[in-house]
């Protein structure tokens, strides 16, 4: 059974912990194919020591509920490997993780691309989604903006 989860969430800076299977078996819920090892792989090649990504997240009683990456723009910054863990969904995880990053790194704007539906997702959280189309996956993409300041 999931325990009850407290209203705050300390936010964890999870960078150094990017290969821990916990969480890894996260973040890669973002990706189209979860299991896909060598999309894995590209993926971990932007954080370090290659890259230069930082993975936020949240933990409870030792399970991994929710990730985040964060990329760094001239003017803000852009995040990936969203995701939280299937049992824990709706449940306002991803939003409080976004809105502790933001708290954080007080960014002028917020960028991201993601499919449908998750530009429902970034729309609650306060974005502005765009459609860029439907590629020939079928699944179409957004562009989605959190501008905060100009
Ligand atoms: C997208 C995702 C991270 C959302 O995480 P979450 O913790 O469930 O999100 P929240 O509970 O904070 O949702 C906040 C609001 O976003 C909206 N929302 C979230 N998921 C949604 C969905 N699948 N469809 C429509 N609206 C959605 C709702 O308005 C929700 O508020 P409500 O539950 O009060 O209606 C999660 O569904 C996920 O891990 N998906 C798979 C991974 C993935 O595809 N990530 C790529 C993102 S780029």
């Amino acid at each position: 059974m999931q325990s009850p989860l407290p209203e705050q969430l300390p936010l964890l800076d999870l960078t150094e912990r990017i290969r821990e299977p916990e969480v890894m078996e996260v973040w890669s819920l973002a990706g189209f194919d979860p299991a896909n090892l060598e999309h894995r792989q590209r993926v971990l090649a932007l954080y370090p020591p290659t890259g230069r990504r930082t993975m936020y997240g949240f933990e409870h009683d030792g399970v991994v509920l929710a990730t985040c990456g964060v990329g760094q723009t001239e003017n803000g910054i852009t995040v990936h490997q969203m995701a939280t863990r299937p049992e824990y969904r709706r449940r306002g995880l991803g939003r409080k993780l976004i809105e502790a990053i933001v708290a954080k790194l007080d960014p002028a704007t917020v960028r991201c691309g993601t499919d449908a539906p998750n530009d429902k997702f970034y729309s609650a959280c306060g974005f502005v989604c765009e459609s860029e189309g439907i590629p020939p996956s079928g699944i179409e993409r957004f562009r989605c903006t959190l501008t905060r300041r100009q």
